[in-house]
């Protein structure tokens, strides 16, 4: 110990523990005493080097703080210190303590039938209570914002921060810190939830480093791949050094548009053709198309609840309609797309009760079936079909509880109709919904038959069409997903995870096989999407080609369906035929040879060999002679 003089030049001796006798009585209360002042009076530090920190200034300077600090953290003034252990300690403190003194005071005179002083009266049990309610009440209100402000970080702690500081830390090779992360990394509120209210360039992430040199190859790592966790594409920085530490700031990356021009957008929509219908705006306003031909003939449309999937959907196929293709809409929420309601059935087919839905994707098959079986020449002539499935993933459940039961019921007339006839023709029901097994047939078959599957569902599953549905990602090679998270965006991509910007409703990540582009869709009124859809020529032929006379009635209305597609592409001999056409072999020949109606044979027999005729055409040609036949389930052959 030096310099204990005395005197105005020199500061005040700071009195240290050595200077008393602890051990003695004396010492010891000296000892407390200054303790005691120093805690709940001045403030200072009781021991240790402490800072230059007064009573009502902050410090100026940083004392002894580790290296990884990433900003400097100055102590407040003293009297925050001392305030804070003044009403967490000392005032209940005082209070117990003058209760305490009362009691001890108050003996003597009740002893002696004397009255105390007023002051022991005072009660100071319930002064204390009072105090601690008050006391409870006011920590609420200061500490529940900060457990909330806390609790808050966490998701984007985890996601972003956490992962982003370990990257870095792990390139400048010093230690990670969980603690010291959350101080490393300013992130901006809401960063990657795609909220309506921020534009998100408004503010970017901002990483502090710890003071270590730095080149500029390892600027550019750290930029790159904190770049990466924080979902910004081709990241870059602009970096900053304040009193030998550095922060990175990172620079907005492209966006689309927070307001779209109308006045540029329906030109976009209408120069488009049909196999690349414009669906959004890049940023400066570049129109961004869908490409039916060359990466996806389906359509995966996944986003939460009303962040504008049918909105989507009906840019592109309102547009497609007025270029000839036929709309198949299944939408059990039955108004996600009145634009499309009460449109003449050449051009849309609206399904929304179930059993519908069912008896039309079962009607879908038979047309599948006619498309891939009819003549080769044929394939890919047909009028395209946009089939639209709304929530897939609830209606795929909704379509299997539909079949549970109708499987049963077919189930029980077969028992019934065996009991009747042992040799009655029934045949066992799939367990497999047929209509779920069609929407992963069209979506693993599609181009070939020009049928075009799009789907929208909140989170659009990869089992969404059971074990047989195979990977329903793989099938759809252009996929757009709205509000993602970064576990959505795993679950629906095999991408680098791009953040999900924030702003006003209407921005979607088109992902196109290893492609994404952050767009702006364009909203159209269901006026407009009708107008649009309505603009081309009327249709040549109705929406499924597999009518051939044959009508179903669905929930009172007439659709035309194919009664003979299990037969059509069938190629068969007259000799096989005779039987289900229930006729005799002679009579075929005969009108196969007079009767100029009679269907021309597909395939020429040759030597030994029969002439081979389409079974469907056969029928059709025996029906329209002799009237219908009655065609067993299996299709009579
Ligand atoms: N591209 C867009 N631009 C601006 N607003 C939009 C856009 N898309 C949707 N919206 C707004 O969001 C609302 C809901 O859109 P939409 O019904 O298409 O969502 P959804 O995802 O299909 O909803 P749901 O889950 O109810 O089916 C629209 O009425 C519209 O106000
Ligand atoms: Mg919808």
């Amino acid at each position: 110990m030096s310099g204990q003089t005395s005197g105005d030049a020199t500061p005040r001796p700071r009195l240290t523990a050595s200077r008393f006798k602890i051990m003695s009585p004396v010492g010891f209360t000296l000892f407390t005493g200054r303790v005691l002042w120093r805690y709940f009076v001045t403030g200072r530090e009781i021991a240790g080097p402490g800072d230059n920190a007064t009573f009502f200034h902050d410090a100026t300077m940083d004392r002894g703080y580790p290296l990884l600090r990433p900003y400097q953290v100055l102590t407040r003034a003293r009297w925050r210190r001392v305030a804070r252990r003044n009403a967490l300690i000392g005032v209940p403190a005082a209070l117990l303590g003058m209760e305490a003194l009362a009691d001890i005071v108050e003996a003597p005179y009740h002893l002696f039938d004397a009255v105390p002083p007023t002051w022991t009266g005072v009660p100071w049990f319930d002064l204390l209570q009072g105090y601690a309610g008050a006391g409870t009440m006011a920590a609420g209100v200061i500490v529940v914002p900060k457990v909330k402000a806390a609790y808050d970080i966490r998701k984007p702690a985890r996601e972003f921060i956490y992962p982003s500081v370990q990257v870095a830390t792990k390139i400048l090779g010093v230690p990670y810190r969980k603690r010291e992360a959350l101080r490393m990394l300013d992130l901006p509120k809401g960063w990657g939830e795609g909220g309506e209210e921020i534009p998100i360039d408004a503010t970017m992430p901002r990483l502090f480093l710890p003071a270590v040199p730095l080149d500029a190859s390892t600027k550019k790592r750290i930029v790159a791949n904190v770049g990466a966790r924080l979902g910004i594409p081709n990241p870059e920085g602009d970096w900053q050094e304040v009193g030998g530490r550095a922060h990175v700031t990172f620079r907005a990356f492209p966006l689309p548009p927070v307001k779209l021009d109308a006045a540029k957008v329906v030109p976009a929509i209408e120069a488009a053709d049909v196999t690349h219908p414009v669906v959004g705006f890049a940023q400066g306003h570049m129109p961004v198309a869908l490409d039916y031909e060359e990466e996806s003939p389906h359509l995966l449309v996944s986003g939460g609840s009303g962040t504008g999937k049918s909105s989507l959907v009906r840019v592109v196929l309102s547009k497609r309609m007025s270029k000839g293709n036929g709309l198949i809409v299944l939408d059990f929420k039955r108004m996600s797309h009145p634009w499309a309601q009460g449109l003449s059935r050449d051009r849309a087919l609206y399904f929304y009760k179930i059993p519908e839905i069912h008896d039309a994707l079962v009607m879908l098959d038979q047309e599948l079936t006619y498309r891939m079986h009819g003549p080769a020449e044929l394939l890919g002539t047909h009028r395209p079909v946009d089939v639209l499935v709304e929530e897939l993933n609830s209606l795929t459940a909704m379509l299997r509880d539909y079949w549970r039961e109708r499987r049963a019921e077919i189930k029980r007339e077969n028992a019934a109709a065996i009991k009747d006839d042992p040799y009655a023709d029934v045949t066992e029901p799939p367990m497999l919904s047929p209509a779920v097994r069609t929407i992963a047939l069209l979506v693993n078959l599609g181009r070939q038959v020009s049928m075009f599957v799009h789907v929208a569902g909140q989170r659009v599953s990869a089992n969404a069409l059971g074990a047989n549905g195979g990977d329903i990602r793989e099938n759809f090679q252009s996929r757009m997903i709205a509000k993602w998270t970064r576990k959505t965006w795993a679950m629906l991509t095999d991408v680098p995870y791009v953040v999900c910007p924030s702003g006003p409703r209407g921005i979607w990540a088109l992902v196109q096989g290893d492609r994404v582009s952050i767009v702006r869709v364009p909203y159209l009124s269901d006026e407009e999407a009708r107008t649009l859809a309505l603009s081309g020529p009327d249709p040549a032929e109705p929406i499924l080609s597999s009518v051939h006379g044959h009508a179903r009635t669905i929930d009172g209305e007439t659709v035309q369906a194919d009664r003979l597609a299990g037969q059509r592409g069938q190629l068969v001999s007259l000799s096989r035929a005779a039987d289900t056409l229930d006729l005799t072999l002679e009579a075929l020949r005969i009108a196969s040879k007079r009767d100029d109606a009679f269907p021309i044979r597909v395939e020429e027999g040759g030597p030994g060999k029969p002439n081979l005729y389409d079974l469907a055409a056969l029928i059709e040609w025996r029906e329209a002679r002799y009237g219908r036949l009655e065609l067993g389930p299996g299709g009579g052959s």
